[in-house]
């Protein structure tokens, strides 16, 4: 489900960087009450759980494959449960959370297969019922990102796939691609919004709550 150099890219700017994609709780709030099982997938250093925990949640688990990221999240919020994976299976039992969170991760997983796999892994862990709220970039249509989609078209066969000068690789999807994925789940909520990146530009975006069936 993932490729070692994308996960040592994680690593390598784990203290660097801040991630700002902003988590839209009022809207969460609605499908989600306080008491519900939340696993957050790709959780970086841990902030999105720490504002839930700050707002009265109390089941959280976080997963991430880079060891950098849990080591910084159990640093700046020991009282949070963070566990390094393989980036593999999701280490948890099937039917076990309420609710799965992912920010900004199917980003860094390029790949139509491993973005599939990871939606198949959610769905195994997810109550029926149980809803997943997704964060991501969707394409853009300045010249500088146009530009890269075209530039590493042929490398990966997907347009919207680029890769940075210090070597990770990512992607830029069509709302269609967003919706085809989460298909097995009932759509609730597509909301287009811009976002800053990590990287300090801005990017087309959307969140998205969806139920498992
Ligand atoms: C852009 S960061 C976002 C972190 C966090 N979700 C946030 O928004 O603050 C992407 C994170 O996904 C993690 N990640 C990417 N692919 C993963 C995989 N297959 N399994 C677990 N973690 C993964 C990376 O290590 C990184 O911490």
């Amino acid at each position: 489900m993932h490729n070692p150099d994308q996960k040592h890219y994680w690593d390598e700017v784990t203290e660097e960087k801040e991630f700002p994609t902003p988590f839209q709780f009022a809207e969460f709030e609605k499908y989600v009450s306080r008491d519900m099982s939340i696993l957050d997938v790709g959780c970086g250093y841990g902030r999105t759980l720490a504002e839930l925990k700050s707002k009265g949640f109390h089941n959280l688990t976080g997963i991430d494959y880079s060891q950098g990221m849990i080591n910084r999240g159990l640093r700046l919020y020991p009282d949070l449960d963070l566990i390094k994976t393989d980036g593999e299976k999701v280490p948890c039992g099937d039917c076990e959370f309420d609710v799965v969170i992912l920010l900004a991760v199917l980003t860094s997983i390029y790949h139509d297969n491993d973005q599939i796999e990871l939606i198949s892994e959610i769905s195994r862990v997810l109550k029926k019922g149980g809803i997943l709220y997704v964060n991501d970039y969707l394409l853009n249509q300045a010249q500088r990102n146009k530009d890269r989609y075209q530039k590493y078209k042929s490398d990966y066969n997907i347009y919207g796939v680029f890769k940075l000068p210090e070597g990770a690789v990512f992607r830029h999807h069509t709302t269609e691609h967003i919706l085809k994925l989460t298909e097995s789940f009932k759509p609730l909520v597509f909301e287009k919004r811009v976002y800053n990146t990590m990287n300090g530009h801005i990017s087309n975006g959307f969140y998205y709550i969806g139920r498992k069936k």
